[in-house]
């Protein structure tokens, strides 16, 4: 299975090039002027990222989960360096290509009921801005422009654009600073127990009338804690949206692709969202592409003589050629090989291998769905220091908040994984 998949030679060693960059980057998420130096990469094969001091480290992360068939993957680098010699990229508008149309059919059959039509984007957030642009358009072409906010939930994130951070928790999340600055949504608890679920019917029967839709991550909240919840709450949304009238709108950046088990966490639920967003792991991991794909009713309201009632949007990297070959690549590797089966294997064991994190008096709570395994603290008092200690155990894991995750490749093999939640249990239990 991982023919031709092994280490090629990585670029040079870091001479001047991370001293002279660094005085030149910017970093994601990162207070410049304390945060350690990024470690500096030189290559990656399977789930291993190679470092420029020749330290290998076995990855936890799949890059912000997007590589879920590991590093390098030969099928996919193929595809893009064929693409690349025929046409990396031409604007989508006027003109379409193979690698689009063919992977917008490949999405609209693998998503449920008529979730059929595919925007293409460059990034997960973007995604979101789209599919709020698309509500609130759906409802102003019906003649009801006054729907104009959404429901949100606390914990959630939806990305870092100003539309998606207006829909990510207001109060507890990086966002906060901006919360009196951004549109105003209506942001409540999941409706998961008696109390919060009156709460929200309570909402929306005072609200809807001003409401387009309600936007969730379906089953688990990555980015605002790795939170999961039942799949019962999203029947109720269904439920909820439908008798008031709303969009429901399904954030499956984090969880489209088998990271929960199944290919869209929806199917857990038996739901099928108005719209759905997704990123990520579409491209394996190799280039940025994001997809935000509606129902036909919604597409039906843009359906006019009437060239208002168009959707304005157009990135001009949208449907990039390359990205796209990369997303029909990773989509065959879903079909070929047994990733669901793998998703199960990984799930069986992160769940045994993070058990002992119990009975160390920090951890609130260890969790495992699917691919993902969290192990929640009371609290991490030097985020920074953590990760340091993970590289000293040869392993790339990234806590944030107060938890500390895996959410390894699917290709990953059970050695190791094994390496992986045993640094989890001994970094973690040497926390004091
Ligand atoms: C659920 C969810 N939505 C949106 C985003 C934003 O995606 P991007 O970072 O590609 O803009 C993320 C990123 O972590 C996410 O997890």
């Amino acid at each position: 299975m991982n023919d031709g998949w092994q280490k090629t030679e990585g670029s040079a060693a870091p001479g001047e090039w991370l001293a002279q960059g660094l005085a030149h980057v910017w970093l994601p998420y990162a207070q410049m002027k304390t945060a350690s130096p990024p470690l500096a990469v030189t290559g990656t094969h399977g789930c291993r990222i190679v470092l420029a001091d020749g330290r290998e480290l076995i990855d936890g992360i799949a890059s912000w989960w997007t590589a879920c068939h590991g590093y390098n993957h030969p099928h996919i680098r193929d595809a893009v360096i064929r693409q690349a010699g025929i046409m990396p990229h031409v604007m989508f508008g006027g003109l379409a290509h193979e690698p689009a149309l063919t992977l917008a059919c490949r999405l609209a059959a693998l998503l449920p009921g008529d979730l059929d039509r595919v925007f293409f984007s460059d990034s997960g957030s973007v995604a979101v801005e789209i599919a709020l642009k698309m509500a609130l358009q759906f409802w102003r072409n019906r003649g009801e422009g006054r729907r104009s906010r959404f429901v949100t939930f606390q914990g959630s994130y939806h990305g870092d654009t100003t539309g998606a951070m207006a829909v990510s928790d207001p109060h507890d999340s990086m966002h906060a600073l901006f919360s009196g600055l951004l549109p105003q949504h209506v942001n409540v608890a999941l409706p998961e127990d008696e109390e919060s679920i009156a709460a929200l019917a309570a909402v929306l029967e005072r609200e809807a009338g001003s409401l387009a839709g309600i936007i969730v991550e379906p089953l688990v909240q990555g980015a605002g804690g790795m939170r999961f919840h039942h799949p019962d709450v999203l029947r109720r949304l269904r439920r909820l949206a439908d008798q008031h009238g709303l969009l429901l709108i399904f954030d499956e950046i984090f969880t489209g692709f088998g990271r929960t088990g199944s290919t869209f966490a929806c199917e857990q639920a038996g739901v099928t969202p108005d719209i759905i967003t997704l990123s990520k792991a579409l491209t394996g991991g190799t280039l940025p592409l994001a997809a935000t794909v509606a129902r036909t009713p919604i597409f039906e309201a843009f359906w006019s003589d009437d060239p208002k009632q168009a959707l304005m949007h157009g990135p001009t990297y949208m449907a990039n050629a390359l990205a796209c070959a990369a997303a029909n690549a990773s989509l065959d590797l879903f079909a070929r090989e047994p990733r669901l089966a793998q998703v199960r294997a990984i799930s069986d064991q992160l769940a045994q291998g993070l058990a002992p994190c119990r009975g160390i008096c920090r951890v609130k709570d260890v969790r495992v769905l699917g691919a993902i395994g969290v192990v929640e603290l009371d609290r991490i008092d030097d985020v920074e220091a953590l990760r340091r200690r993970f590289v000293e155990e040869g392993v790339f894991v990234r806590p944030f908040g107060s938890v500390v995750y895996l959410t390894p490749a699917f290709t990953i093999s059970e050695e190791d994984l094994g390496r992986l939640t045993e640094a989890v249990v001994k970094v973690v239990g040497d926390i004091r």
